[in-house]
């Protein structure tokens, strides 16, 4: 009986060993240790036993009990730490790899160029503007020195709603609007930023598009205001090594007059495609506001003059970075908008 038990522990005890996962394990403890189990089934037979033989035999099989149930709980714990290790190393995650970018949106090079002319003008002391963009012709034209059978109302293709009602032409209005909101005479530094509207389309133009107008009004301004000041804006714009030249033009809102070129940006002067071998480039208009504008917006020529300038927002753009189709703005293409 002895060494019947002796046996039964070593093959038990073998096989607890050499389960292979704990399904196993389970069923080699249900086999021995079970209900039905062949030591639970010795430590039943014990009753046939005469009660002399009794307490040797069942502390004998006891013995066996304890060893299997320690054995089975041994590699039972092994099993299950070695699954455990077995989960985190797969559901390890690494906490040091970068994260996904998050993509940005970022301002349309429009707005770019507008908020740097404005952030200029603005640090020069000048308020910033607005008018309507559906406009009177009184305030598109008559204002502005363009009476109803001016030859340079034909300069501009217009929009008309009504006969005397149009998507303004020009900024210059807001000129206008100015000074009839101000006291006579008072002094005016002002911008005008917004969209302006044509009948035309192609590479170079859009039938809506961006200009930004600027009117100074005071005692003793003169044309070297206007130089000094487009100088030190232009040069700011497109790099302090920019040139920049006046030359005599025609406007009826303003007398003298003149447009305003930079040495072109992309020769630097040499002579190019863009410059039309010129080495310049025109960028705004302006001159010395007409007497006659101030007189029909409720000012006196005689106490106050000023100048007056006006930029396309777009040509500015296609200048300084280099673009050469206008349409491009308007695409939303984010080829296009990402190299801002
Ligand atoms: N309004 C003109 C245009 O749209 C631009 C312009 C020229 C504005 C001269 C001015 C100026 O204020 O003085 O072509």
């Amino acid at each position: 009986m002895k060494e019947q038990l002796q046996a039964l522990q070593e093959k038990a005890i073998a096989q607890i060993q050499g389960a292979a996962n704990l399904q196993e394990l389970q069923d080699i403890r249900v086999t021995y240790l079970g209900k039905k189990g062949e030591v639970t089934s010795l430590l039943k037979g014990l009753g046939k036993l005469s009660p002399e033989e009794r307490p040797a035999m069942g502390a004998l099989v006891n013995t066996v009990r304890v060893a299997l149930e320690a054995a089975l709980d041994s590699v039972q714990q092994q099993m299950e730490a070695a699954v455990l290790a077995a989960k985190l190393e797969q559901e390890t995650i690494d906490i040091t790899l970068p994260g996904r970018p998050v993509r940005k949106g970022h301002l349309h090079p429009l707005t770019l160029i507008n908020e740097e002319i404005e952030q200029f003008f603005v640090s020069m002391g000048y308020a910033v503007e607005e008018g309507p963009e559906i406009e009177s012709d009184y305030f598109n034209f008559e204002c502005l020195n363009l009476a109803a059978d001016h030859p340079a109302r034909d300069m501009q293709d217009s929009f008309y709603i009504t006969d005397s009602v149009l998507l303004r032409t020009h900024t210059s209005p807001v000129q206008a609007r100015t000074l009839q909101r101000s006291e006579k005479n008072a002094p005016i530094r002002m911008i005008a930023p917004g969209k302006v509207y044509r009948w035309d389309y192609d590479a170079t133009h859009s039938p809506v598009f961006h200009q930004v107008e600027g009117l100074v009004i005071d005692k003793n301004i003169t044309f070297s205001d206007l130089k000094g000041t487009l100088e030190l804006f232009l040069k700011k714009m497109f790099g302090e090594d920019t040139a920049v030249r006046f030359r005599t033009s025609f406007f009826p809102f303003t007398e003298p007059s003149a447009e305003v070129d930079i040495s072109c940006c992309m020769c630097h002067g040499e002579g190019c495609r863009v410059c039309s071998h010129t080495g310049w480039l025109e960028i705004l208009g302006c001159g010395m506001v007409h007497p006659n504008v101030l007189k029909l917006n409720g000012y006196d020529p005689n106490e106050v003059q000023g100048f007056a300038f006006g930029m396309g927002v777009e040509r500015i753009a296609m200048l300084k970075y280099g673009i050469n189709d206008l349409r491009l703005f308007y695409e939303n293409d984010k080829r296009f908008l990402t190299q801002f």
